[in-house]
Parts: structure tokens; C-alpha cells; sequence
């Protein structure tokens, strides 16, 4: 493993080759939460339309937290996954209640809002807040799987556990919020599930699927 060069790589790609997305001309918590949320199962270009509309229905927790909860799932509609929708109005009435309105930038109290898991938590405070915790989602996994060549099937329960502690090897404590976002963006747009661009790939060199020709190989899945 060669974290110093994975990660410089990495970091000089996303700089040149991020795509401009809404949410990453702010740096506001709540926006970056809500963006998060909303991507957390639903693709770029999908979401977008409906951040914008959010963001400006429910610009702050407080709105959100004021608002008729039938009104939150009318803004939702199409997204599915409903119970995102329900647990972001519980946590923004704990925010208001018990926080001032200001979302938590500590991790063991964000942690315990409602509809914050592993994925949430580490984006959130990483993106908003420059704390050094590793995001692992399944373009993390895939991108991790190929590069080292790991066994590990990404789709076993409780497989965060593994993969969780060679992402935290591999962030860049100086810019954890950039390493993030371009683990996944490298994922999505470069790592894809079929037919990986390696040739675009800042990590070509250092890859061991790439360097094996297993690339379709990886991330080993248990059958269904
Ligand atoms: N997928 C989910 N969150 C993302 C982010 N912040 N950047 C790129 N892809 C993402």
C-alpha cells in the first residue's frame, strides 16, 4: 500500500476533474447534509432538481423543522426511500430543540440524530466540517476492492468493517473533505461497475487489478 501516493494522486485528479455540483459551491452544513442524504441512494442527476427545491423550501433546520411532515414527503416524491425524508424533519427538531438550530459538528452527537449511520455521519463532518473520517459506500468499496485486490465481498453484512479501516489509512488528513468526495467521484466516473476507464484512472499505476487484469473481477460479490 502506498497511502501518500494514492492519496496525492487522487487529490490532483479531483482537482482537475470534479464535476461542479451544486452542493459543492456550499459550505454549509445543512445543505451538505441534505445533499448527502439525497445521494446517499439516489444517482447525481436526479437529485439535483430536487436539492434545489428543498434547499429552498427548507433553507435552514429550523424550516424544515417547522414545516407539516406532509409537506416534506411532497417535496420527496419520486425520490423514494421515504424514511430519509421522515428522519431529516425528526433530526432538524432535535437540531432546533436541543442545538440551537445549528447542526452538531461533533461526531458522537451528530451520531445520534435520527437517520445518521456510518455513511451520514462520516460525508457530513467530513465535507462540512474538515473532520478526518473515511466515507465508505459502494464506490468507495469498488474503487478499494480493485486497488488492493480484496477478497472481502462487498455485498456481506457487516462488510463496512472491513473496508473501513484501509479507507482510514488511505485519507488525506489534510483535505479529508476533497479525498472523500474524489473517492467516490472516481468511482462513479472513472471505477464504474462495467467497463472502468483505467486509462483515465489517477491510480493506474498503483492498482492491482489494473496491473493483473482482474479488474472485472473485483469487488467479489457473495452470490444472491
Ligand atoms: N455520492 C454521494 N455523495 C457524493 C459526493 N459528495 N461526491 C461525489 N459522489 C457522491
Amino acid at each position: 500500500m502506498q497511502p501518500e501516493a494514492i492519496g496525492q494522486n487522487l487529490l490532483d485528479w479531483y482537482a482537475a476533474h470534479q464535476r461542479r455540483l451544486p452542493w459543492r459551491e456550499t459550505s454549509d452544513p445543512w445543505a451538505i447534509w441534505i445533499s448527502e442524504v439525497m445521494l446517499q441512494q439516489t444517482q447525481v442527476a436526479t437529485a439535483i432538481p430536487y436539492y434545489h427545491r428543498f434547499m429552498h423550501r427548507f433553507p435552514t433546520p429550523r424550516h424544515l423543522a417547522g414545516a407539516n411532515v406532509q409537506e416534506v414527503l411532497k417535496l420527496w416524491e419520486g425520490l423514494g426511500y421515504y424514511s430519509r425524508a421522515r428522519h431529516l424533519h425528526r433530526a432538524a427538531g432535535v437540531v432546533v430543540s436541543r442545538y440551537h438550530g445549528q447542526v452538531p459538528d461533533d461526531p458522537a452527537i451528530f451520531r445520534t440524530l435520527p437517520g445518521v449511520g456510518d455513511y451520514i455521519a462520516a460525508a457530513v463532518l467530513s465535507i462540512a466540517f474538515g473532520r478526518v473520517i473515511a466515507v465508505v459506500d459502494g464506490n468507495v468499496k469498488r474503487v478499494l476492492a480493485r486497488l488492493f485486490e480484496l477478497e472481502h465481498p462487498v455485498n456481506r453484512s457487516g462488510s463496512h468493517k472491513f473496508f473501513q479501516p484501509l479507507a482510514d489509512r488511505l485519507i488525506t488528513p489534510h483535505q479529508p473533505a476533497d479525498f472523500n468526495q474524489a473517492m467516490m467521484e472516481l468511482g462513479a466516473l472513472v471505477c464504474r461497475p462495467k467497463n472502468p476507464d483505467c486509462g483515465h484512472c489517477p491510480l493506474f499505476g498503483l492498482c492491482r487489478a489494473n496491473r493483473n487484469r482482474t479488474t472485472a473481477d473485483y469487488p467479489r460479490r457473495d452470490a444472491a
